[in-house]
């Protein structure tokens, strides 16, 4: 191969210099994401309703010299989300990467689920998520550049019992994926999914420590085992780079193999 063409992969992954939104970074896949990203060179802007977590993740994150802002943000309000980009763009210059990560669960039998949950569990996971992915990309269509990683959860492919509101978004956010990519590709911005399954944080504390709980949901995986916040950085890194500059519109799952298992060993 003639010098020229030589394949150097160094690159590919580097996203120092990168400005990036994370939703949800105050505490769990948000936050890790949003440690993750600084840790490689990208100042991050983090965006969440609780205050405490979000000035716990700013002062770990600057404390190791990495950049980053903290801006309270409740994603229902199209206020907070404009003010949430303006803050980014006057602080890092413009968006390099968003990553919407806040997500809520609601659960209860179908027949008798609250509507206000329905309402309150679409609107944060998924009318914010299009709202946001609209703001974000006044700034990356002029620059003909741009990453966008929504998260869903192997809930938007597969039935789970009694929360059909979250099952519902998280099967919205892929549609939307795939509706954003498909418009955006023009423009240069990839847009592309991440299906994490389950993990340990605050929304799957109590699963995680209920013995029976915990034991059904690991050996419903190939790897008989729960995800950690931190397995979740690397796929979002690769979708944030140039690693992956001919990957749009694509549902990256992030489960032990639970998609793609038919029966398990830890099952027989
Ligand atoms: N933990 C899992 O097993 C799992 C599996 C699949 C998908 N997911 C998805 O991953 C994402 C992160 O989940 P997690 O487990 O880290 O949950 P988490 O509850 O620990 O974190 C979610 C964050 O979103 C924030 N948030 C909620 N509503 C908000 C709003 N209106 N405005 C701003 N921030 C808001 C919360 O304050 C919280 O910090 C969610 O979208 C979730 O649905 C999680």
């Amino acid at each position: 191969m003639p010098e020229d063409k030589f394949v150097d992969a160094r690159r590919l992954f580097n996203l120092a210099g990168k400005s990036a939104i994370v939703t949800g970074a105050a505490r769990g896949i948000g936050r890790a994401v949003a440690e993750g990203l600084a840790s490689v060179g990208v100042a991050v802007a983090l965006a969440d309703v609780l205050e405490d977590g979000l000035r716990d993740a700013e002062q770990t994150i600057t404390g190791r010299g990495y950049s980053c802002i903290a801006v309270r943000t409740d994603l229902c309000r199209q206020e907070d989300r404009a003010a949430l980009v303006e803050r980014t763009i006057a602080a890092f210059g413009r968006v390099d990467i968003l990553v919407n990560v806040a997500g809520i669960t609601r659960s209860a039998p179908s027949e008798v689920y609250p509507n206000e949950n329905w309402d309150l569990t679409l609107a944060v996971n998924l009318t914010a998520i299009f709202h946001l992915c609209k703001l974000v990309a006044q700034d990356m269509i002029p620059r003909r550049a741009g990453a966008i990683i929504n998260v869903s959860s192997i809930g938007g492919a597969l039935g789970f019992p009694n929360n059909p509101a979250y099952q519902a978004s998280k099967s919205g956010v892929l549609g939307l994926t795939r509706a954003l990519a498909t418009d955006w590709a023009k423009y240069h911005i990839r847009v592309n999914a991440l299906c994490p399954g389950y993990t340990h944080t605050d929304m799957t504390d109590a699963s995680f420590r209920d013995p029976h709980t915990n034991a059904a949901r690991a050996t419903r995986t190939m790897m008989n085992r729960w995800g950690q916040p931190e397995e979740m950085v690397g796929p979002v890194i690769f979708l944030a780079s140039d690693a992956a500059s001919y990957v749009t519109g694509e549902d990256l799952f992030v489960d032990g193999g639970w998609l793609n298992a038919g029966l398990t060993e830890w099952q027989l």
